[in-house]
């Protein structure tokens, strides 16, 4: 009986795929007439890769270039034009990459140069670019830029990084808490000075108001375009441009304030970035995409478009809901649906006329989106499926985090002591400070901590999911039986197979590409549902997101036809628990 529905359901999906794809290609020609071409980068899906966590040949417990090449046509099989590919430059792995030692080379631990020319090559026979992770507001501290700037006050490099002398009693010069914990500050004996560092103190920040530092990282970035890259994704960029030196209002029993709160999107900041525009990415074909935490979406058009600095920027609106009071983990907030749905238009809103958006709900720093989404006991399966929904069907370039598209959920290991995640253990510090218990403080780590996104990927139903042949350096996720690449690739129903169908089906509708976007029902608390328009034609998506049914109102779906389904045939007007369809009109 399963599988006779099982096949049904397949049969019925591709009648209605197909039947849709017959009407889209009659409104090629229109949206060609009303809309600017889109560049490549605009009409593809980009994946992202967490390299040591990816695939694994040597055998070391880590993942590596060679183990992506190796899966290459699974990615092209997902449809992605892209792989942005987080740091793979030498590093002491304090961050996993993000304390980079040296810009222009490639960590022995992920194998060498000529394995990276070779991956750019493999991926561009196939249509992929590769997009690199330039980490500029900071380096490691092992770098040798750091390593003279720390020898003394007057070496050449002694202005490359932010220097301070102490408090008149000798304590740091601002009460500023770095993102992952403690002060923001920390005290060097050979220079009699503090330096400063947004996150670990083994990553200093680097000083963007000196031309010599923003030089020698333009020249980093021409480095990897030289090579052939077809991007970059900007790490932590609102934090370069540092204000005046002045302590802030205590936020924390710490007696501390969140370096955030102070330094993120200080003005003047756009004149760095103009610049480094300029020098680096302009009359290239290629894309930038900042992450830029702290950056509203009422700045975005003067960050993105034309006149902006970037081709898209990472705007965290939708992702810090539960954060809202700034981004120490023991304090999280309720929100509701209302409140999802208006982040994302607002970001949706503010690139309507001038500028493009990336849409994701996932990366190596978040939970994972079934976790993250949706009502504690949703079914992870469809919850997956339900954001997928979302994630191919709205405006922008969809990001698909490695995993994503498998439906992975977050793991709960019992002691901070299992958690490798430099941010998981100074928000656990921080929970014991603000007096909760051990017990409560690993809840929030359960549901913050990166590591929920940094488990080995799932291949198959092998040793350690067919990630590595050795000790994996995180451990593989006590799902892989039933959630890998393998097992999903072959089951129609499966959470991989919708993210190809939705692939396939964002690939022939021209509205999902270029199409005007509308919210739809913003005072809903259990739909989300949003509209596709491109000359007379239009696709509206409508996903539940609670666990019980929803009415869907007439309105919304009268004269329409429905053309994806997540969940099969069913009600007409009845949404079931995370339900989540596709339906079109022609006017
Ligand atoms: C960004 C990265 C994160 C890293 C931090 C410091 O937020 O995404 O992983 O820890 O910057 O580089």
């Amino acid at each position: 009986m399963k599988k006779f529905m099982k096949r049904f359901a397949k049969k019925w999906c591709a009648a209605l795929s197909c039947a849709c794809v017959l009407s889209a290609a009659s409104v090629t020609l229109a949206e060609e007439r009303e809309h600017k071409p889109l560049k490549w980068w605009q009409t593809t899906s980009v994946y992202q890769i967490y390299p040591r966590s990816f695939a694994d040949t040597t055998g070391d417990g880590f993942g590596d270039i060679p183990g992506i090449i190796r899966h290459l046509d699974y990615l092209r099989r997902l449809g992605a034009g892209a792989i942005w590919l987080t740091p793979v430059y030498p590093s002491p792995m304090v961050d996993n990459g993000y304390d980079i030692s040296d810009y222009t080379a490639i960590d022995p631990l992920y194998g060498t140069m000529e394995d990276f020319d070779r991956l750019v090559a493999e991926a561009k026979k196939r249509d992929i670019r590769i997009v690199m992770d330039l980490v500029f507001n900071h380096s490691s501290d092992k770098n040798a830029w750091f390593q003279e700037s720390k020898k003394s006050r007057t070496n050449p490099k002694a202005d490359w990084y932010i220097w301070r002398d102490a408090k008149p009693d000798g304590s740091e010069p601002t009460n500023w808490r770095s993102i992952f914990g403690d002060s923001a500050w920390t005290w060097c004996e050979e220079r009699g000075q503090y330096y400063l560092h947004t996150f670990a103190p083994q990553q200093p920040d680097l000083n963007w108001e000196n031309p010599e530092v923003r030089r020698a990282l333009y020249d980093a970035a021409i480095f990897w375009l030289d090579k052939g890259v077809g991007g970059f994704r900007i790490d932590a960029i609102p934090y370069i441009k540092k204000p005046a030196f002045r302590d802030g209002v205590p936020d924390g029993e710490d007696g501390l304030v969140s370096i955030h709160a102070m330094t993120a999107n200080t003005p003047g900041i756009l004149a760095f970035l103009h610049e480094f525009k300029k020098e680096v990415f302009a009359g290239r074909d290629i894309f930038t995409v900042g992450e830029a935490n702290g950056v509203q979406p009422k700045d975005l058009p003067r960050w993105v478009g034309e006149d902006g600095v970037f081709d898209m920027v990472f705007e965290f609106g939708h992702m810090n809901l539960s954060l809202k009071n700034g981004e120490i983990w023991c304090r999280p907030t309720e929100w509701k649906l209302t409140e999802l749905k208006a982040a994302i238009n607002a970001t949706q809103e503010a690139t309507r006329e001038n500028g493009w958006c990336p849409v994701f709900f996932e990366n190596h720093d978040q939970p994972r989106c079934v976790d993250h989404f949706f009502p504690e006991g949703a079914d992870r399966e469809k919850a997956a499926k339900a954001m997928a929904t979302i994630l191919l069907t709205l405006r922008g370039t969809p990001f698909i985090y490695e995993g994503q598209e498998l439906g992975f959920s977050n793991v709960a290991w019992p002691s901070i002591g299992d958690y490798n995640d430099i941010s998981s253990r100074g928000q656990y510090e921080i929970a014991l400070n603000e007096g909760f218990s051990p017990k409560e403080a690993m809840k929030f780590v359960h549901f913050f901590s990166r590591d929920n996104a940094r488990t080995p990927m799932q291949w198959n139903t092998g040793d350690n999911a067919g990630f590595t042949t050795g000790k994996p350096w995180l451990p593989v996720h006590d799902d892989y039986a039933v959630q890998n690449g393998e097992v999903e690739m072959w089951d129609e129903n499966s959470v991989f197979s919708w993210y190809r169908q939705l692939v396939e089906f964002r690939r022939s509708h021209p509205a999902l590409r270029a199409g005007s976007y509308q919210e739809l029902l913003p005072n809903d608390e259990q739909i989300f549902a949003f509209a596709r328009t491109v000359s007379s034609y239009q696709l509206v998506t409508v996903v539940n997101f609670s666990l019980e049914p929803a009415k869907i109102p007439e309105e919304i779906i009268a004269g329409k036809t429905l053309v994806m389904d997540s969940e099969g045939p069913g009600e007409t007007a009845i949404l079931r628990p995370l339900e989540a369809r596709i339906y079109q009109a022609v006017r």
